[in-house]
């Protein structure tokens, strides 16, 4: 794929109005999801789920792309069409996450770095088969005591690097992910902070590596208070230090942010988003890769039945039309109120 297709395709990703699902679940996630409203994580499951989700009429108003997990890339819906067709049909990217989660770093307790490149060229070659035009990495940076280390973030943004150039070389736009996690009750000053740090060394290695900054989208988590901390950043803080983090760090040839929800409920979500796109214009579109802020009230309403599917959907389609109005600022509560 040359850089103009690469481009081309970004772009999309983050098209007006539009953002990505992000159902790209491990195993363990998705058994974690499943838990929670009491079914079991087999085959059928999976598929039933990830069918609702993807038939919903009317989505591709909203979503642009969904990021998909091995095992569903490789599966089919039950009509026996592919799911990377079921979407394509629709104008929704097929993506896929490539990383193989992440692992402990020796001599640096609480710290973890994302593995998965080995191979990675001809894992690359085979998604685009399947169907897949982009692709996910994630790296995990965690705040505590002393950490994250200047060790626990290089090497993180030379994985996503490699990660980056590997992909764009075999004609997949590298959706890059340092998630600097919420859990825990630092500060929101500490966050931004350490989102800072994060984003100006993830970005000197995409450049080191040579990555066509155009060919790419950031996911980066937002800058917020630490879950555990009694004192919570409001909307407007959030989308204030977030706006100026990015500012600082992400070059204006990157086509698009879309931010992961990371933990935040369904309507926080929606909210920041729609606060910072108010804010604009902002160099980059500024838009949304959401896994648990799309799917949480699908997933509860859903619970495992068929006679719910309908239901689930249009709890979903209703997420997804926030988030899409947030994209140009015009979300607000009343939306919530009329679905209900
Ligand atoms: P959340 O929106 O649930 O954080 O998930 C996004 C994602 O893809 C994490 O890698």
């Amino acid at each position: 794929m040359s850089k103009q297709e690469l481009e081309t395709v970004a772009q999309s990703m983050v098209a007006k109005g539009k953002g990505i699902l992000a159902a790209d679940e491990s195993m363990g996630t998705i058994k974690r999801r499943f838990d929670s409203i009491k079914i079991e994580s087999n085959e059928n499951n999976r598929r039933a789920y990830r069918e609702m989700l993807f038939t919903t009429k009317g989505i591709e108003e909203a979503i642009s792309g969904v990021i998909l997990f091995d095992e569903t890339i490789r599966t089919s819906a039950s009509d026996g069409t592919p799911f990377p067709q079921v979407l394509s049909k629709k104008g929704i990217i097929p993506g896929i996450k490539v990383d193989k989660g992440p692992v402990d770093i020796p001599g640096f307790p609480g710290e973890v770095v994302t593995e998965g490149l080995d191979g990675l060229r001809s894992r690359v070659k085979e998604y685009r088969e399947l169907g897949a035009k982009f692709a996910k990495w994630r790296a995990v940076i965690t705040i505590g005591d002393g950490i994250p280390t200047y060790t626990c973030m290089e090497a993180n943004a030379h994985a996503l690097a490699r990660y980056a150039a590997l992909c764009q070389e075999g004609g997949l736009v590298p959706i890059v992910e340092p998630e600097v996690l919420l859990d825990g009750s630092h500060t929101v000053e500490r966050c931004e902070e350490v989102t800072e740090k994060t984003l100006k060394i993830t970005f000197a290695k995409l450049f080191d590596h040579r990555v066509h900054l155009e060919g790419m989208i950031l996911k980066p988590s937002m800058v917020v208070s630490g879950k555990d901390n009694p004192t919570q950043a409001g909307v407007e803080e959030v989308a204030e230090r977030t706006i100026r983090c990015l500012k600082r760090t992400v070059p204006a040839a990157v086509p698009g942010i879309a931010f992961l929800s990371g933990g935040q409920s369904a309507e926080s979500a929606t909210e920041h988003l729609n606060a910072m796109n108010a804010m604009g214009p902002h160099p980059w579109e500024v838009s949304f890769s959401y896994a648990r802020a799309l799917q949480d009230p699908a997933l509860k309403a859903w619970k495992g039945q068929a006679a719910n599917v309908s239901v689930a959907q249009k709890i979903f389609y209703h997420r997804a039309k926030c988030n899409s109005a947030a994209r140009s600022g015009k979300y607000n509560k009343q939306m919530e109120a009329q679905a209900a």
